[in-house]
């Protein structure tokens, strides 16, 4: 039986770039070898592709540049992806795992990419991609759809001079969080408490981002759900995070990646099935509504009275050994080598439905 040949994409210039490192090692050691040839790429964090080695893919901490960089082919058949230096085509490529987040990776442009190339893609594709990146877009389409989400103000950074703490206050109360409603990890993120604060934070954000995005404070316990499929979805067993609030006022930067002790996860999480069944069914209508395929985490709060909402949608999660995405399909089933399996196939299924379609418009 010929074997798929997948390249595995990862490192990117987000905060993210090791974290991405350890969830391609991780993918690659799982992924079953009697169905699937993987080919490491590294991006580094100026945006280079090199053609990696299993070795490299191994020990690097970062993506490091070596002499097989990378050049891509938009309209060839075979010879898609070459070896810049020899011009020598790489093989056949049937799929890409891109492990890359935020920025370039996570946000439709990547995807894009192998779209032009005509490579089916593991996880959400151009729009789906795109529209969760944007927390802002994002909650529009969630109150269109009427899924509850923190009720927001955003504003431009032309519009710098009307942000109004006494408006924003009177409109969502306090504490208020401030965000660059692009960005991940917590980076630029602030929960704030007095006007000083908040311009501060706004400030901050506009660092980050052109727009801002003020949300209200929700309190209540932070739940993330699992979700996969294109057409037919299905959502896992719903996990928890529980930061360390003697140190930390929020899932901040530290809390996730400095400090070991920030934060916990409970999965799955130890909550009222009916509570979980209403979570599982928010999601997939999340997932639907931001035009999600393959894959994406839905994480939402859980306020006391069991109400839920929507704080944000990643379309690449982690896949460390103790990411909260592979981590829940155990939990509810599906080991972490059937799920790369199960992933690969849905690209490939979708990347058919797609090609389908682009010929009858032909
Ligand atoms: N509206 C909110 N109410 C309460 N906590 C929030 C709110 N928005 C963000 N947070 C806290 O900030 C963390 C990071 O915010 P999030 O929007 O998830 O950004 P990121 O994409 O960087 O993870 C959340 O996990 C949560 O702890
Ligand atoms: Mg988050």
């Amino acid at each position: 039986m010929t074997k798929t040949n997948v390249i595995l994409l990862f490192g990117g210039n987000s905060t993210e770039h090791e974290i991405s490192i350890l969830s391609a090692r991780n993918i690659a050691r799982a992924i079953d070898s009697q169905l699937f040839n993987i080919i490491p790429i590294g991006i580094d964090q100026h945006g280079t592709w090199y053609l990696k080695t299993q070795t490299e893919l191994d020990s690097e901490k970062h993506v490091l540049p070596n002499d097989h960089i990378i050049s891509l082919s938009p309209g060839a058949h075979e010879h898609k992806i070459i070896r810049q230096k020899t011009q020598k085509s790489i093989g056949r490529v049937d799929v890409a795992f891109p492990i890359v987040h935020g920025t370039n990776g996570e946000d439709g442009s990547l995807q894009g990419l192998l779209k032009i190339l005509d490579i089916p893609c593991v996880g959400p594709g151009v729009i789906g991609s795109a529209l969760c990146i944007d927390k802002e877009v994002a909650k529009r389409l969630l109150n269109e759809a009427q899924i509850p989400n923190a009720p927001f103000l955003s504003y431009l950074k032309s519009e710098r001079n009307q942000i109004k703490f006494e408006f924003a206050l009177e409109k969502l109360g306090m504490p208020m969080y401030v965000k660059p409603p692009n960005l991940g990890s917590s980076v630029g993120i602030s929960k704030v408490t007095t006007k000083h604060e908040f311009e501060a934070a706004i400030d901050l954000a506009f660092r980050y981002d052109q727009k801002v995005l003020i949300e209200q404070n929700i309190s209540g316990r932070e739940i993330e759900c699992a979700i996969i499929g294109n057409h037919d979805i299905s959502a896992s067993k719903v996990g928890e995070v529980i930061t360390m609030t003697e140190n930390h006022s929020f899932y901040s930067y530290e809390a996730k990646y400095l400090d070991a002790q920030g934060s916990k996860t409970r999965i799955p999480a130890d909550i009222n099935s009916d509570v979980q069944k209403n979570i599982q069914n928010i999601a997939i209508k999340t997932y639907k509504t931001l035009c999600c395929k393959g894959m994406a985490r839905v994480d939402v709060f859980v306020s006391p009275d069991n109400k839920i909402w929507v704080n944000e949608v990643n379309t690449l999660p982690g896949f460390t050994n103790i990411s909260m995405y592979p981590k829940l399909w155990e939990a509810s089933g599906i080991p972490y080598t059937e799920l790369i399996t199960k992933l690969i196939h849905l690209a490939l299924e979708q990347a058919s439905i797609e090609r389908m379609n682009d010929t009858q418009l032909k």
